[in-house]
Order: C-alpha cells, then sequence, then structure tokens
C-alpha cells in the first residue's frame, strides 16, 4: 500500500536483519517473481542508499552478474557520482554466461548510468586451476585483479543452486555431486547447503568470499519468495556489515520459515 511504499517495512526489516545476524535489511513492497517492476524498485532504492553511504572521493565497487544485478544495474544515476570518484570492477571472471548479465556488462552500464569507469575482467567463469594460474600475472588482467583487492563495495546476488548450476552448464557430474551434497544456494561460485556449509567451489578468478569480511560496504540484493532458501543458506556465511535488499515476498517467507 501506499504508507507501505512511503515508510518501508520497519518493523520487518528489524526482525529479518535480526533473523539473518546482519546488520542491515531493506524490503520493497510486491513481488518480483510476479511483478517485474519490483526488480526497478530494488535498484533504485539500491542506488538511494549507496548515494546515502558510500564515502566522498574514489570508490571502487565490485559488482558480479546475474539477472538480479543487470535489472538494478539500470536504476543507476548520476546522483551517485556526486561529489565521488566511481569506477566499477567485475568481482569475478564471468565470461561464459550470457553476455547480458555478466559482471563485465552490469559494469560497463553502471558506469555508463552513472558517468563514472569501469574495467572490463576477460577470463572464462570455469577454468581449470592450470589454467588460471599464469592468467593471473597477464598484463590485461594484473591491474583489474589488483583492483578487485582494493574495492570498498561490493554488490551481488544469490542464486539457487541447480538453476545455477544448469544456467552455467556444469557437467552432469558435478551436478550430481552438487546434488548428493544437497547444495541449495549459490553465490560468487561458491555452492552452499542450508546450513551454509561451503560443499563445491568454482574455481574462478577474483574476489573470494573470506575478503567480504574486509569491505566496508557489501549489498546482496536478491528478491522473490523461491530464493527465500538460498537467501537463508547464504546468509549464514555473509560479513554483518551485510545490507540485504529484498522484495517484500522473500522477506514474508523467509520470516515464516524462522
Ligand atoms: C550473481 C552472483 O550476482 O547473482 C551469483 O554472483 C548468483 O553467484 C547470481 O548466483 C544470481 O543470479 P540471478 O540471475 O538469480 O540474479
Amino acid at each position: 500500500g501506499l504508507m507501505s511504499d512511503l515508510l518501508g517495512f520497519p518493523k520487518m526489516e528489524k526482525k529479518l536483519a535480526s533473523l539473518l545476524a546482519i546488520d542491515h535489511v531493506l524490503i520493497v513492497p510486491g513481488d518480483s517473481d510476479e511483478q517485474p517492476p519490483v526488480l526497478k524498485r530494488l535498484g533504485q532504492l539500491l542506488n538511494n542508499t549507496l548515494s546515502l553511504l558510500l564515502p566522498d572521493g574514489r570508490n571502487v565497487i565490485a559488482a558480479m552478474g546475474g539477472t538480479t544485478m543487470a535489472a538494478v544495474a539500470k536504476e543507476f544515476t548520476p546522483q551517485l557520482a556526486r561529489q565521488r570518484q566511481l569506477l566499477f570492477v567485475p568481482a569475478r571472471g564471468g565470461v561464459g554466461e550470457l553476455v547480458d548479465i555478466q559482471a563485465n556488462a552490469i559494469c560497463s552500464q553502471m558506469a555508463q548510468n552513472t558517468g563514472g569507469e569501469h574495467r572490463s575482467l576477460y577470463v572464462p567463469e570455469n577454468v581449470s586451476e592450470r589454467t588460471y594460474e599464469p592468467l593471473l600475472k597477464e598484463p590485461s588482467i594484473k591491474p583489474v585483479l589488483d583492483l578487485i583487492s582494493h574495492a570498498n563495495v561490493v554488490i551481488h546476488s544469490i542464486g539457487e543452486a541447480m538453476t545455477m548450476a544448469s544456467r552455467r552448464q556444469m557437467s552432469d557430474d558435478v551436478i550430481a555431486e552438487l546434488e548428493q551434497k544437497q547444495a541449495v544456494a549459490e553465490a560468487f561460485g561458491y555452492f552452499f547447503d542450508e546450513t551454509g556449509q561451503v560443499v563445491y567451489k568454482i574455481p574462478r578468478i577474483g574476489l573470494q568470499i573470506r575478503d567480504l569480511n574486509d569491505i566496508p560496504y557489501v549489498f546482496a540484493v536478491a528478491a522473490g519468495a523461491k530464493k527465500a532458501t538460498a537467501i537463508r543458506a547464504y546468509m549464514h556465511n555473509a560479513p554483518h556489515q551485510t545490507w540485504f535488499i529484498t522484495d517484500e515476498s522473500a522477506a514474508n517467507s523467509l520470516l515464516k520459515g524462522a
């Protein structure tokens, strides 16, 4: 309703933050599974929150890929770059997903909408350790990795394990392993079971989950009731300073399962 549009859901946000053991939750009205405009609201809320929170001056923002990220990137505005120099970098290699939802494309969109800069990381999603070791020293890759390691902001989403495994065309063997280990969530290329245990990891270049602890501004944007199980599983690992931006339907479902 109108009141909730204006005021948000302060009680629910507090409850959910304490349930997930993170510092901040923000909820937009609606259900993004049913109403695509809800994703737009998530993006606007993220843009406004970043505008209020980020320090003046230089900010290095590491962004992940996915359909949620692609939708929220469209809502970024020049307001965000007021008093700031923004540099968007892909948090991890991710060439292999559809081009529009790769982190490279999302960083480019965010830079374009705000008037900031961006860098690209041309590394496949899924490479063996032997292949990527020498890549770390490549002149086109190393400077971007250095930037990622200095990011003060991370923005990512959270996926359902099996949806992400098939979208990324992981092998039948890996899919069987994920099923056997009861993976329910995926974020940053890590797969988690319901208790938050990492059960599988895609060897990818860039940000690792342990790095999140040292990053002052971490934003997790994920919505829709069908992601509730994945969100809950991932949040066992989320650093406390996380801002979780979600919709009413995911929030209700998380609180009901409590
Ligand atoms: C990305 C994360 O931001 O979002 C992935 O890096 C996650 O790890 C994905 O699985 C979720 O994608 P979508 O399309 O559901 O937003």
